[in-house]
């Protein structure tokens, strides 16, 4: 076992084609840039990056992530906006700290991130599921969920929503805007998906209203440098980032993440992560097209998806009677590992979807991963609904 995989929070079996996994593989973690960053950086002549952090998080590395996110979301941020956090994870656990007690109503998405369902669940709080469609959440539905008891927050993933790949267009992303600001809704939008687009650009984050409506928006570099950094950011308007820099937490032990944002600082000033983020679209953006070809080829027609436009994910729907839980072990045995729908469900539904990842692996896994689940649906008895064909 490589010393990668053996530290390395998931280890995937020799010969297992996992599409599970949604994070980088090894080859696209960025060694060099990440020794030259370190390289630049250590050259501070305060010798600060091993003090206790000022709260919000260097203002120096705000200004440089500012200067990033600006062209990714094609308008101007401002480094007052920004709280440095260990990654979206750890900011939304923060947001549930902070903004919500034991028992609270909370709203989702049907289906969401299935690990921030369980973020939820160890802070106690009571998931609303909310429909999406192929514009993505449905925002009529949100206001309607606003006639009983206000929810604590909405969370959301408005741009290549995982698991779906969807991105809720421009129109609903104003009327969600005009929605949190008019009835005081508070809206935590998970946008970590947002700069991996590989055709056109999505509609603006909901970062862009946080002025202007109660949104907190949280990024990541996990999803475009490395996610063993543990390094993300939250935007909101600075009279909110005043709530997080109060907080017992942040007043203990100073800012979150001083040493790591000051090295990734050096990259950014570098223009290492331009460059790495360039590259991450010219691997990802083959590898989903290579994979959605073959599963076209693979799959019965019966079984739909639409081809992601950014992101890390294919999701697929196959027709009612398909158990996708039931599809899991027989796909083990063969080598195949994918995440079944019920996971990202807040019901236990979505029986019939499943979630592949094309981040992990090259594209000719990704073709024999297809091939594989091509042959599992037509041959094993999970597969019921696909009648004659199998
Ligand atoms: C929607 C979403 N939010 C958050 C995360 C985790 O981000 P981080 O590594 O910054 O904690 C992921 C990772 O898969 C994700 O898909």
């Amino acid at each position: 076992m490589s010393l990668i995989a053996s530290s390395a929070q998931k280890v995937i079996p020799p010969g297992r084609i996992d599409l599970a996994i949604g994070q980088p593989s090894p080859r696209l973690l960025p060694f060099a840039a990440m020794a030259q960053a370190a390289a630049h950086a250590g050259a501070d002549p305060e010798r600060l990056l091993l003090s206790y952090g000022t709260e919000q998080g260097d203002g120096r590395f705000r200004e440089a992530l500012a200067h990033l996110l600006g062209p990714l979301y094609g308008r101007a941020v401002d480094p007052a906006e920004l709280l440095v956090t260990n990654g979206a994870s750890q900011a939304l656990d923060l947001v549930c700290t902070l903004f919500s007690r034991t028992g609270d109503r909370i709203l989702v998405e049907e289906p969401t991130y299935f690990l921030a369902r369980k973020i939820f669940a160890d802070h106690g709080l009571t998931p609303v599921a909310l429909p999406m469609d192929e514009e993505g959440l449905v925002v009529e539905a949100v206001a309607e969920a606003l006639r009983g008891a206000k929810p604590a927050f909405l969370y959301t993933i408005p741009t290549y929503h995982n698991p779906t790949s969807r991105c809720l267009s421009t129109e609903r992303r104003r009327r969600l805007a005009e929605l949190s600001r008019d009835r005081g809704l508070l809206v935590v939008a998970d946008e970590v998906y947002h700069p991996l687009a590989y055709e056109t650009p999505p509609p603006p984050p909901l970062a862009s209203f946080c002025r202007e409506a109660e949104i907190l928006s949280l990024g990541s570099f996990s999803k475009i440098l490395a996610p063993g950094l543990r390094l993300g950011w939250l935007q909101a308007d600075p009279r909110r980032i005043r709530r997080f820099t109060a907080c017992g937490l942040l007043d203990s032990g100073g800012g979150l993440n001083p040493y790591t944002s000051g090295i990734v600082r050096g990259a950014l000033e570098l223009g290492l992560v331009e460059t790495h983020l360039a590259l991450l679209k010219a691997t990802y953006r083959p590898r989903l097209l290579a994979l959605c070809t073959a599963l076209r080829k693979a799959l019965p027609p019966e079984v739909r998806f639409l081809q992601p436009e950014g992101g890390f994910f294919v999701w697929l729907e196959f027709p009612d009677g398909v158990d996708t839980e039931a599809l899991l072990d027989p796909a083990l045995e063969r080598g195949l590992e994918f995440m079944p729908g019920p996971r990202f469900s807040n019901r236990n539904a979505l029986r019939n979807c499943m979630r592949l990842s094309f981040a992990y692996f090259e594209i000719p896994d990704l073709e024999e991963g297809a091939a594989r689940l091509g042959r599992l649906v037509r041959e094993t008895p999970a597969g019921v609904a696909f009648g004659d064909r199998r």
